[in-house]
């Protein structure tokens, strides 16, 4: 570290702040990701309310920005929170049309993970009149698990305790609706099912975790929404198991594959972290596509030790 470089672990939130809105205009985005992620433990950590309600207005400062992929994350973060102060900038970028689509799609699911009930109405707009299908599926999906989260059965259903602690765009089924494998999967790619069933299969399915889950998960990359195919590029992110890696490495290099998902390809390659994974992340550092040479450079910057 060099002297006038600051030790991102034990910076100050306005420290931290400036290095993720890159106020001196040299930060590494590596970096601004680590500040992020620092601030987002504030945010959604701290005892002190008066702190993490800094943190979250810091964080939210960053949607100035132009990296879709920080921007992106950004939103993310301020959906896993738990506060609803970060409600009014994330209701500002679903309206924000000079926003790309994935920091869109991002903020109206981190209302959803909110479970903010004061967007119920804003996101039902943007559900029915956005012309993205991304936007309109992932209002459909926010809508629903606001409303599931009111409902009584949130409260009686059997879920299964999952190994992740992310609020996701929907909760798993129940285990005792559904355990197999390959009722999950049909469930996954049935077109005809509501996309909230179909996700409450798939994070089913992830929560499973076993090498056939997996398989089953990754047949849902032939699915026709981009939306829907960076959720299972995500999952696998979180699942870790290098029986995907083969299916990611697919998404990643094809090139009418949406940014989006290219994007989440990249970084569960970053996740999962084998030697093959960081030989294939290393050939998209200069992809023509900003999303994915960016998703490389954070994801290499995941699997350092
Ligand atoms: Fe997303
Ligand atoms: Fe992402």
């Amino acid at each position: 570290m060099s002297q006038d470089e600051i030790d991102i672990d034990n910076a100050s939130l306005e420290q931290l702040r400036d290095i993720l809105c890159n106020v001196n205009g040299k930060e590494l985005l590596a970096n601004r990701f680590r500040a992020l992620f620092n601030l987002k433990c504030i945010g959604a950590e701290s005892t002190n309310t008066e702190e993490a309600e800094k943190a979250i207005t810091y964080i939210a400062d960053c949607f100035q920005d132009e990296s879709e992929l920080l921007k992106h994350e950004v939103a993310y973060v301020l959906g896993q929170t738990h506060r609803l102060v970060a409600a009014p900038p994330l209701r500002q970028v679903l309206k924000d049309n000079n926003q790309q689509i994935m920091v869109r799609h991002e903020a109206a699911e981190a209302l959803g993970a909110l479970g903010d009930k004061d967007s119920l109405a804003l996101l039902q707009d943007y559900y029915k009149n956005d012309p993205s299908l991304e936007i309109r599926q992932t209002c459909e999906l926010a809508i629903e698990r606001i409303k599931w989260e009111q409902s009584e059965e949130s409260k009686t259903e059997n879920i299964e305790k999952s190994l992740y602690t992310s609020i996701d765009p929907a909760p798993p089924m129940p285990s005792d609706v559904e355990s197999k494998v390959e009722k999950l999967q049909r469930i996954l790619n049935d077109q005809d099912t509501p996309l909230f069933e179909r996700y409450r299969a798939m994070f089913r399915l992830r929560d499973l975790g076993t090498d056939e889950a997996c398989l089953a998960l990754a047949s849902g990359f032939d699915d026709p929404s981009a939306l829907f195919k960076h959720e299972i590029a995500y999952v696998f992110g979180q699942i870790c198991n290098p029986v995907t890696v083969p299916a990611l490495i697919t998404v990643l290099k094809r090139e009418t594959e949406a940014g989006m998902v290219r994007h989440e390809a990249a970084e569960a390659l970053g996740a999962i972290g084998t030697d093959e994974c960081t030989r294939v992340l290393e050939s998209f550092l200069h992809d023509d596509e900003r999303v994915v040479r960016e998703s490389a450079i954070v994801a290499l910057d995941m699997v350092e030790p």
